[in-house]
């Protein structure tokens, strides 16, 4: 599986004393050196609680390695991700009160909008990627609106390893699998992400023929212990 590394708590650390380091850039420089991460992602959200424009931009400007551009589902973003042209945008569902992305996007709503979405960014020559919860539902649907990957999330997962709850991951790991296979019998490629680290990702070789896990939280704490880039290359060797 490749890993994406998501660096916006970077950016969260660099915020909190409104000052230029750490570097969200040169962080994304390490993750990017022989053998480690096969992408970067980061969210700009509506906020801009970690990452700012000018870090997408110096991001896109020097990466080597794809850019991952994570971003809600509104004109404004459409209209930055068309300036920007990342290699890939995954839509994610945002609300401000909340402290990560908790939950899937709706893709059986926002259809008729998501289609005509994922066409603009697809005609830049932009992947789509649709953030969506383990449910066929909105598997269906991410077929109907043309996306090219789905990024299951794994935060429902990963809580309950955390709670050490057996029976409801096997639950959980059971759905993951049938929306994977749910998708890719659509054509569709599967990336997941969230809440994934060292102790639950071995769980993500039970998911058939993943692409990609993008992880943030989790390399960017253990970075602090062992340097990010020890974090990200233990990461990667879970993985391989
Ligand atoms: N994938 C998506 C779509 C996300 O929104 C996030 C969190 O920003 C991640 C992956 C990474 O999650 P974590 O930081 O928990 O590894």
């Amino acid at each position: 599986m490749k890993l994406g590394v998501n660096i916006d708590h970077i950016a969260t650390l660099r915020n909190a004393r409104g000052n230029i380091e750490p570097s969200v850039l040169e962080a994304a420089l390490v993750c990017q050196n022989e053998g480690m991460a096969n992408g970067i992602t980061t969210h700009l959200r509506e906020d801009r609680r970690h990452i700012k424009d000018a870090d997408i931009y110096s991001l896109k400007k020097h990466l080597k390695i794809p850019l991952n551009l994570e971003m809600a589902v509104s004109n404004e973003m459409l209209k930055i991700a068309l300036d920007l042209k990342p290699h890939s945008c995954c839509l994610v569902p945002e609300r401000r009160e909340e402290l990560t992305t908790e939950g899937g996007l709706d893709v059986i709503s926002k259809q008729d909008y998501l289609k005509d979405f994922i066409k603009e960014l697809n005609d830049e020559g932009i992947v789509v990627s649709l953030f969506v919860d383990p449910d066929l539902k909105h598997i269906e649907a991410a077929k109907e609106v043309n996306t090219q990957f789905i990024e299951l999330h794994t935060g429902k997962f990963s809580n309950l390893f955390y709670n050490n709850d057996k029976s409801g991951l096997e639950y959980e790991i059971t759905k993951l699998k049938q929306a994977a296979q749910l998708a890719q019998s659509f054509g569709i490629k599967v990336n997941a992400g969230h809440g994934l680290n060292y102790n639950n990702v071995y769980l993500m070789k039970d998911i058939p023929d993943l692409i990609e896990l993008n992880i943030g939280h989790s390399i960017i704490s253990r970075a602090i212990f062992v340097g990010l880039k020890n974090a990200v290359l233990e990461m990667k060797e879970l993985i391989k």
